[in-house]
C-alpha cells in the first residue's frame, strides 16, 4: 500500500480564536482556518501541532466539532504531552493544522439515528447531526434526505466530564446521558441506554459509535445481536495521519472473511461495525 495524500488537505499556520474550558479537563479550541472550513466534513479529524516547541513533534488527530465561517472547532481532552501543550495556548497563538483528513460519513440515511459515544468520542456528533437532520452544509454539502431526529446516548465516567451538553441541545439534538459513577442519568454503561431502547422496540436507521475500544466492542456485539445497521468512528493512535507510517492500523473483516490491516488514517476513520475485529 502507497501513502494517499489527502486530496484537498491542506497544511496551515492557524490563529487560536478561543480555547475555553467547556468540562474538566474539556477544552474547545476555534481555530481560523478558512481553507480547512470551506471543505472539512462530519467525520473527518484534523491534525493538530503546537509550533512553539519540538516535543512533542507530531501533531495529534482531532475530529471536527464545528464550523463557525472561517474557523474550525475541535474539542478535546487533556490526556498526555501534546493536549497537556495545547491546553496552554491562547487566543492570537499559533498552531499548525494539517487537513481535512480521513473520509467523511456518507449521505443522511433519513429517519432517526442514534449516536453512541463514549468519554470525548462525543466529538463527531454535533456536526453529523445538524448535517444529517439538514440543519447545515458542510464542504459546500446539504442533506436531501434529512433524518427528522438526532439523538445521542453519551456516556462518560463521571458528571464533570460530560462537554458540549448546551451545543447539543440547541442542535435539536436529545441527549441521554449516563456515568459510570451515577453523578448524572443512567448509572452504568451507555451501551446499557441503547439496549434498553433496542429492547423497546426501537428500530433507529442508523447507529453511529464513537469512543474507547471496550465500549465499542460491546456496542458491535449488541448492535449484531438486534441486527441494527451501525458504523463506528475509531479513534487509533496516530503519528503522521496521511497513510505512511502505519501506527493507525485496524483489523478488518474483508467481504471474503479474511482479515486486513487498514490505516484508520486514510482508510477510515469510519467503519461498518460488523467489519472491526476486537
Ligand atoms: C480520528 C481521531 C479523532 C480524534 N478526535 C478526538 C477529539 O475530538 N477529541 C479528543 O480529545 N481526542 C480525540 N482523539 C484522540 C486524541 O488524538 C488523543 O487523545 C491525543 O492524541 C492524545 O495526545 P497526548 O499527546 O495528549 O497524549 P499522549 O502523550 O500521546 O498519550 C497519553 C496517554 O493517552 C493514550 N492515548 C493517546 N492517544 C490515544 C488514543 N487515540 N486512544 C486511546 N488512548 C490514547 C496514550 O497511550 C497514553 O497512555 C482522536 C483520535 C483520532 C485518531
Ligand atoms: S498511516 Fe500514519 S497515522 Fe495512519
Amino acid at each position: 500500500m502507497n501513502a494517499v495524500a489527502p486530496e484537498c488537505a491542506t497544511q496551515v499556520l492557524a490563529r487560536v480564536v478561543e480555547n475555553v474550558a467547556v468540562a474538566d479537563r474539556t477544552y474547545r479550541l476555534r481555530l481560523e482556518a478558512p481553507g480547512i472550513a470551506a471543505t472539512i466534513q462530519p467525520g473527518q479529524f484534523v491534525m493538530v501541532r503546537t509550533t512553539r516547541t519540538i516535543d512533542p513533534l507530531l501533531g495529534r488527530p482531532f475530529a471536527i466539532y464545528e464550523v463557525h465561517g472561517d474557523a474550525i472547532d475541535v474539542v478535546y481532552l487533556v490526556l498526555g504531552r501534546g493536549t497537556a501543550e495545547l491546553a496552554t495556548r491562547r487566543p492570537g497563538d499559533v498552531v499548525s493544522v494539517w487537513g481535512p483528513l480521513g473520509h467523511p460519513f456518507g449521505a443522511s440515511p433519513g429517519g432517526n439515528v442514534v449516536f453512541v459515544a463514549g468519554g470525548i468520542g462525543q466529538t463527531p456528533f454535533l456536526a453529523l447531526g445538524r448535517w444529517w437532520m439538514g440543519a447545515a452544509s458542510y464542504g459546500g454539502v446539504r442533506q436531501t434526505n434529512a433524518c427528522q431526529s438526532a439523538q445521542l446516548l453519551y456516556g462518560v465516567r463521571t458528571a464533570t466530564l460530560a462537554a458540549g451538553l448546551d451545543d447539543f441541545a440547541r442542535a435539536g439534538i436529545d441527549v441521554e446521558l449516563a456515568t459510570d459513577d451515577g453523578s448524572l442519568g443512567h448509572h452504568g454503561f451507555v451501551t446499557d441506554l441503547l439496549r434498553a431502547r433496542l429492547e423497546r422496540g426501537d428500530r433507529p436507521s442508523q447507529i453511529i459509535g464513537c469512543g474507547p475500544p471496550p465500549m465499542l466492542a460491546s456496542l458491535s456485539k449488541l448492535v449484531a445481536e438486534f441486527g441494527v445497521p451501525c458504523d463506528l468512528s475509531l479513534e487509533n493512535h496516530m503519528a503522521c495521519g496521511f497513510g505512511a507510517c502505519f501506527s493507525c492500523v485496524a483489523k478488518i473483516r474483508q467481504p471474503d472473511g479474511s482479515i486486513d490491516l487498514k490505516r484508520v488514517c486514510v482508510e477510515g476513520p469510519i467503519f461498518p461495525a460488523e467489519t472491526v475485529v476486537w
